[in-house]
């Protein structure tokens, strides 16, 4: 089948690569003409493992294309939207970008055309559409829109596209079922679970699946602090908590904060929703403030730590990327930790095996180091707070040399202990007993 793909970001890619793979042939399109200049070309402008090779093998089977031209082509059945919702001055998640190209599909393709947006919706998103639709019907027949969000992690997307949790898909009205019965069909060889439901009901499962995520992560985040204070070690006791298969231990996991695009957008954009439906939410609410807290925390930690006030400290900063694994820097929690430092009157040099320069651009206050041992030049404190397996095995004897003073503070529990301390450093790790 001919699918249009309109939005070549992180979510968009994964998803043309995916189709592909299930032979489908993708065209995709993006407004940014360098952006389709490198992917024509077999560059990918993100780094998300396996997909530049992915990208490649795809258009070179004659599955993947890319353009700039905003229309579907003709006999392409479906539009997967897959632009951004970004926070802006109307707050979290706009659908400007989405409004857009839904409102430019419908008016150029054929009424048998389906487009399915793909992108994340606030919960009054939908209603948005089908104001589109109701616009465009004014004039005659036009093509359907559903929706058809993804619950793809960064840093692991090809994989979640061919093993996903679940495939959901929405309709604007329920005479649209059949249309959204149909875009989840486009997942059936992927054997997942299915729920077709009407739009809103599936912006909630969007919203309410990325807020749960983030408030697992909170309520890890807050125990490792109170495990630090007990000497206890958050690892064994979310183990231990998450055998029970009622809470489970996936996302139990304590480190620097939420991050990425979607988690901390999110843990925003609901309770925005409910204060103005006027629904009390104290819970839904705390997530946020909890994430901010835990980032003051874990400076204040380094603070006590190293024993001496961080005013005038330099600090390493190991890992940007909000995660390993990506070199998205959205929201990433090692950039919140730098303007926490600096507000404390550190100064602080970072490296990131991948995200060096996206993380220039999100905070040009940032110094920038070529590597490691750069970064340790004259630092009072190495943190490390990406998980980037390489900084598992980093010449700490090296780095030792380059410091001015001897504590690694790990935030991610990833450096090889052992090889820390025979370096004659200070090993500390967030929650943990080191
Ligand atoms: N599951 C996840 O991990 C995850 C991660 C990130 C984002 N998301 C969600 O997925 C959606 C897409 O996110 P992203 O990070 O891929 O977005 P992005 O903003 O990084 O990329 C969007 C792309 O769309 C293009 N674009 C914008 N307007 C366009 C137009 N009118 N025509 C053609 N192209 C256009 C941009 O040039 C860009 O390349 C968002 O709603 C986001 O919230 C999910």
């Amino acid at each position: 089948m001919h699918l249009f793909l309109v939005g070549a970001g992180p979510v968009g890619l994964v998803t043309a690569v995916g189709f592909a793979r299930l032979g489908h042939h993708v065209t995709v399109a993006d407004i940014d003409p360098s952006r389709v200049a490198a992917l024509s070309a077999g560059r990918s402008p993100i780094f998300e493992p396996g997909l530049e090779e992915a990208l490649r093998a795809e258009k070179a089977a004659g599955r993947l294309e890319f353009t700039g031209n905003p229309e579907p082509p003709t006999g392409a059945a479906f539009s997967i939207v897959c632009v951004g919702t970004p926070t802006d001055a109307s707050g979290p998640l706009s659908t400007g970008q989405v409004e857009a190209v839904v409102a430019g599909l419908l008016a150029c393709a054929p009424p048998e055309h389906v487009v399915a947006v793909r992108s994340t919706l606030p919960v009054e998103g939908p209603d948005r559409l089908a104001g589109l639709v109701a616009a465009r019907r004014g004039r005659g027949p036009c093509a359907t829109v559903v929706t058809n969000p993804e619950f793809m992690r960064e840093g692991a997307g090809l994989r979640d596209f061919e093993v996903p949790s679940r495939v959901v898909a929405g309709w604007l009205s329920p005479e649209d079922r059949e249309a959204a019965q149909a875009v989840a069909d486009l997942y059936a060889p992927l054997n997942a679970p299915t729920l077709v439901a009407d739009a809103r009901s599936v912006a909630l499962i969007k919203l309410a699946s990325n807020v749960f995520l983030a408030t697992k992560i909170a309520f890890a985040n807050e125990l490792a602090r109170v495990c630090d204070a007990v000497g206890a070690d958050v690892d064994l006791v979310t183990t231990g908590v998450g055998m029970d298969e009622r809470i489970g231990r996936a996302f139990l996991s304590a480190g620097p904060g939420i991050g990425g695009s979607c988690l901390p957008e999110q843990a925003l954009a609901l309770p925005l929703l409910s204060s103005r439906l006027g629904v009390p939410t104290p819970l839904i609410d705390a997530v946020s403030r909890s994430n901010v807290s835990h980032q003051q925390a874990v400076v204040a930690r380094l603070g006590a730590l190293l024993g001496r006030p961080l005013g005038g400290a330099r600090v390493a900063l190991l890992g940007l990327a909000f995660k390993a694994g990506t070199d998205d820097v959205r929201e990433s929690p090692a950039l919140a930790l730098a303007r926490e430092l600096r507000a404390a009157g550190a100064s602080v040099v970072g490296f990131d095996p991948r995200a060096g320069e996206p993380a220039r651009r999100a905070d040009p206050l940032l110094e920038l180091a070529a590597g490691p041992l750069e970064a340790a030049e004259g630092a009072a404190a190495v943190v490390v707070a990406t998980e980037w397996a390489e900084f598992r095995a980093l010449d700490w004897a090296a780095l030792r040399t380059r410091m001015q003073g001897d504590l690694v503070y790990d935030t991610r529990n990833v450096v090889d202990r052992q090889a820390v301390r025979a370096a004659g450093l200070r090993l500390e790790v967030l929650g943990r007993r080191a």
